[in-house]
């Protein structure tokens, strides 16, 4: 049985004030997850707030990103070590919103290869290797665009991530990380992706983990969805055999939103 994961993703929300206010109120709202992880995803200027305000929680805190050199002349990064001296103990790798695979135009959606910040699977796979051998548990992002999907490569686009992020991983320390299978299309949109097609999706995923780090690896690994999950579809994503918790963004940003979720994973395993 493997344990869910209900993880937010605040991408660039929250000032240190409303994100003592956010996890106060997720802390104070969301019962027992009982055998649930949750996880929250916040900005690094929030990381030791966030730590702080569920120390007495069993909410998990994780940084959003981070760079693969111990430290250095590396200007606005920040390490593996730094995030956990801050108490936190997870951290997202390669979301798409990271990886230049996100467009967002002002006239609206569209699949233009807008590179914000330039990661790619190469440096994907050194955070990821960085964050395991640091410690960290990381929650690593993969998932195909519109135009991708569209031309009917959106398998072959998942597996080649999932292998590109495992590359020179062992056995022992891929059975460390997360997987978040998060379509580029389903994130923010509203339009989530259904829930047989995500959870084939998600059994790719699986697949390609045992093709290359072993079947035992595979059947241990947490794969999560990610891209407009909310309350009135969690049910249905987490009922799903190879779909093992959420990556979520929009709805982690009110308690109200994200409490709901949380019971929903818990639910799934009770
Ligand atoms: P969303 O974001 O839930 O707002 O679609 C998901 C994510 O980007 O992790």
């Amino acid at each position: 049985m493997r344990k869910p994961v209900m993880a937010g993703n605040w991408k660039m929300n929250c000032d240190n004030e409303e994100a003592c206010k956010l996890a106060c109120a997720v802390v104070a709202g969301m019962g027992d997850p009982g055998a649930a992880e949750v996880v929250l995803g916040v900005p690094a200027t929030a990381l030791t707030t966030v730590v702080g305000c569920t120390e007495k929680s069993p909410v998990g805190v994780a940084a959003q990103n981070m760079f693969w050199e111990e430290s250095g002349a590396y200007t606005g990064e920040i390490s593996a070590k730094m995030i956990l001296s801050t108490g936190a103990q997870w951290v997202i790798i390669g979301h798409s919103e990271r990886r230049g695979r996100f467009g967002k135009l002002e006239a609206g959606w569209t699949d233009a290869h807008v590179a914000y910040f330039g990661d790619s699977d190469v440096t994907v796979n050194a955070k990821t290797k960085k964050a395991i051998a640091s410690g960290l548990k990381p929650i690593v992002c993969c998932g195909e665009l519109l135009s991708e999907r569209q031309a009917g490569k959106a398998d072959a686009v998942v597996s080649a991530q999932v292998k590109a992020m495992l590359d020179g991983i062992s056995a022992a320390d891929a059975a460390k990380m997360v997987i978040a299978y998060e379509p580029v299309w389903a994130i923010g949109t509203g339009e989530v992706c259904d829930a047989d097609e995500a959870d084939r999706i998600c059994g790719i995923v699986r697949q390609t983990v045992a093709e290359v780090v072993g079947q035992d690896v595979a059947d241990g690994m947490r794969v999560l969805y990610g891209g407009s999950v909310k309350a009135d579809n969690v049910e249905g994503l987490m009922a799903k055999p190879n779909i093992d918790g959420g990556l979520v963004g929009g709805a982690s940003l009110k308690a109200e939103g994200f409490i709901p979720l949380i019971k929903a994973a818990a639910a799934s395993v009770a």
